[in-house]
């Protein structure tokens, strides 16, 4: 990745000069806040195109990586610097206290990942980051970034997008199911409206995806249940309101789903609770919202064996409930009226199959307020 083998004077000046432009290779993700995400590797990605230098000459001092994770280090401003090394692919400044604008890297042909989490920056969304063609990596986490979100970030062909515990606010573009990546995390801000229903349009790619505690409403939408790929779905800490779509129990593939602290109702479906046996499930996170009853057949097990958590919910003679007269109050008077879609767009034996109406014509019907039947 990072030859050093030249012998241009100017550059290795430049590079002594800079002392930490040390080339490590093995970044080190710190995350204070032990969001599960820490998890995306940063040693040996998968991901990692090859960039063995193609073509390059190499009697010039290139400095492909800088890697300054977690020394401290602040600056009013890293523009001037970081775009000053036309090879580079990688930058990562894990952990300092640098400020000030973001450099304007969009002349760097081979720039490819970009992690400037937990530092001090401020301000609107980096607009020198959107035009980043070929990043594969951007992460703005632990900042003081403030303000919407550009739609073309979805446009991104990034595999990794990590946009969590800022003050972005907003609604979650409406293309947000143009993304392309695999990881995606926009907890702890304060968007608002709802999970857009584009997220359908995510397919494959997208394995984690994480919305949790920020004041997003609405319905929550069918089309969660058509990502096949998602193996965590975080939602929890908003206020999205509605049942649960029959349609999540196509996720085959989820292991954690946290939907807590929203103001979800009507029936736990079995549907959903049966992927601990016939998926991954390990951890459905219901609690504090307004259900009134668990599936039968699969629901219950699962609250016995603590997979599945509904305290604080709305189901006579289940332990650690509301008030009778919240959930009277609430069900009297639902933030929204939401359609329940009935559509299994999945082949479940044993659950009924695919109604004949289309998703949409489904959606389209009014489900009423309790949502759901038995399964
Ligand atoms: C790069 O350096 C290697 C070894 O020093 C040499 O064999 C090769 O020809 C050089 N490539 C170019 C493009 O100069
Ligand atoms: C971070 O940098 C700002 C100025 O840019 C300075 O006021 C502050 O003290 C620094 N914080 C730490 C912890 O060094
Ligand atoms: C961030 O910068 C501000 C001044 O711009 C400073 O007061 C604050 O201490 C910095 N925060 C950290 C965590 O260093
Ligand atoms: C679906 O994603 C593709 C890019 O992957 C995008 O071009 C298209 O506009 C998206 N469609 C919708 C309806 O979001
Ligand atoms: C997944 O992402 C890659 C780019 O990282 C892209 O080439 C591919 O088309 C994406 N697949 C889907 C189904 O979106
Ligand atoms: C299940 O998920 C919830 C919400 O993410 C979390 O608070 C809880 O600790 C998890 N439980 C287990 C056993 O991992």
């Amino acid at each position: 990745m990072a030859a050093a083998s030249g012998h241009n004077a100017r550059l290795l000046a430049l590079a002594l000069a800079l002392l930490l432009a040390a080339l490590h290779l093995h970044g080190v993700v710190c995350d204070p806040s032990h969001t599960h995400f820490a998890m995306v590797s940063r040693n040996a990605p998968s991901w990692r195109p090859d960039r063995g230098g193609q073509g390059k000459d190499n009697t010039t001092l290139t400095i492909a990586s800088i890697d300054f994770n977690g020394y401290g280090l602040g600056a009013p401003s890293l523009a001037g610097f970081v775009d000053a090394f036309p090879d580079l692919a990688l930058f990562h400044a894990n952990s300092n206290n640098f400020s000030g604008e973001v450099p304007d890297l969009t002349g760097l042909p081979y720039f490819y990942e970009l992690d400037l989490s937990n530092n001090n920056f401020s301000g609107a969304f980096p607009a020198t980051v959107v035009p980043l063609g070929r990043l594969l990596f951007l992460d703005l986490r632990f900042n003081r970034f403030v303000g919407t979100v550009p739609p073309p970030v979805f446009d991104l062909t990034v595999v990794a997008l990590f946009l969590n515990n800022n003050g972005f606010y907003g609604n979650i573009p409406d293309n947000f199911g143009s993304t392309t990546a695999e990881y995606l995390v926009v907890a702890n801000n304060q968007f608002t409206g709802p999970i857009p229903r584009s997220i359908y349009n995510t397919s494959a790619n997208l394995s984690e995806v994480l919305f949790l505690n920020n004041h997003l409403s609405g319905c929550l939408p069918y089309e969660i249940g058509l990502v096949e790929g998602l193996t965590v779905f975080d939602a929890g800490g908003n206020d999205i309101t509605g049942p649960i779509p029959l349609s999540l129990g196509c996720l085959g593939l989820v292991e954690e789903l946290n939907l807590a602290g929203n103001q979800l109702y009507g029936h736990i479906p079995d549907v959903l609770c049966a992927l601990a046996k016939t998926g991954k499930l390990q951890n459905l996170s219901l609690s504090d919202n307004y259900f009134h009853s668990v599936g039968r057949r699969h629901c219950l097990e699962l609250v016995r064996s603590k997979v599945l958590d509904v305290r604080l919910n709305c189901i006579p003679n289940f332990p650690h409930q509301r008030p009778a007269l919240e959930c009277a109050r609430f069900y009297a008077d639902p933030p929204q009226h939401c359609p329940f879609v009935p559509h299994i767009p999945c082949d479940l034996p044993g659950f009924r199959p695919p109604a004949a109406a289309l998703p949409s014509a489904v959606a389209a019907e009014e489900g009423g307020g309790g949502g759901g039947g038995g399964n």
